[in-house]
């Protein structure tokens, strides 16, 4: 018999190539108001990702072993169809700073018309993670950069086999 969850589901979909700390951090903000969140990967055979999609359905189930509230997922087509058809009236998308926010905004605006009855909620993550992106902790860590607070441990394990350069240890240097 399938097991059906229940309680209030949060779709929060994304390329997450990699999933970075900046995005945890919006997971457990989802988690704070909604039942489960569930990360919805986008297959976009536009892209080239570093990380192929079961890669990073792997890479996020690590990061959340044992956590049941926390599922993963993959789609393609329109999101609100998506949200839907799983049974979610609600899409996170994080707000890093204002310049995430026009192109957010466009998105939800046209999600809303697509489907009034789903719902857009931005949410902002730690200051900290205010400028972490999945782009540049790639960029980072192939230049040979440390992103270990950056993203889960896991994560800069399978950066470091992509790539093929070692994992930089040490302490984040901190300003004078
Ligand atoms: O992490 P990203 O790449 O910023 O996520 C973008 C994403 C996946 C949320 C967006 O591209 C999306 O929802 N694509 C699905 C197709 C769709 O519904 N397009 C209309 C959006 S208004």
């Amino acid at each position: 018999m399938t097991k059906r969850h229940g309680g209030s589901l949060a779709v929060f979909p994304g390329s997450f190539d990699p999933i970075t700390n900046g995005h945890l951090d919006i997971v457990d903000r989802g988690l704070a108001v909604f039942d489960r969140v569930r990360m919805a990967i986008l297959m976009n055979p536009e892209k080239q990702p570093l990380f192929s999609v079961q890669e990073r359905v792997a890479l996020i189930r690590e990061a959340y072993r044992g956590n049941p509230r926390v599922e993963v997922d993959t789609f393609s087509g329109l999101l609100v169809d998506y949200a839907e058809r799983v049974g979610a009236s609600v899409i996170i998308r994080g707000i890093r700073a204002i310049s995430d926010f026009e192109y957010e905004f466009q998105m939800a605006l046209m999600n809303r018309r697509l489907n009034p009855q789903i719902e857009t909620v931005f949410m902002m993550p730690a200051e900290s993670y205010s400028y972490v992106s999945s782009r540049l902790v790639k960029e980072v860590f192939q230049l040979g950069g440390r992103v270990s607070d950056l993203v889960p441990p896991v994560v800069e394990k399978w950066l470091s086999e992509k790539y093929g350069t070692p994992i930089r240890a040490g302490r984040v240097r901190r300003k004078r």
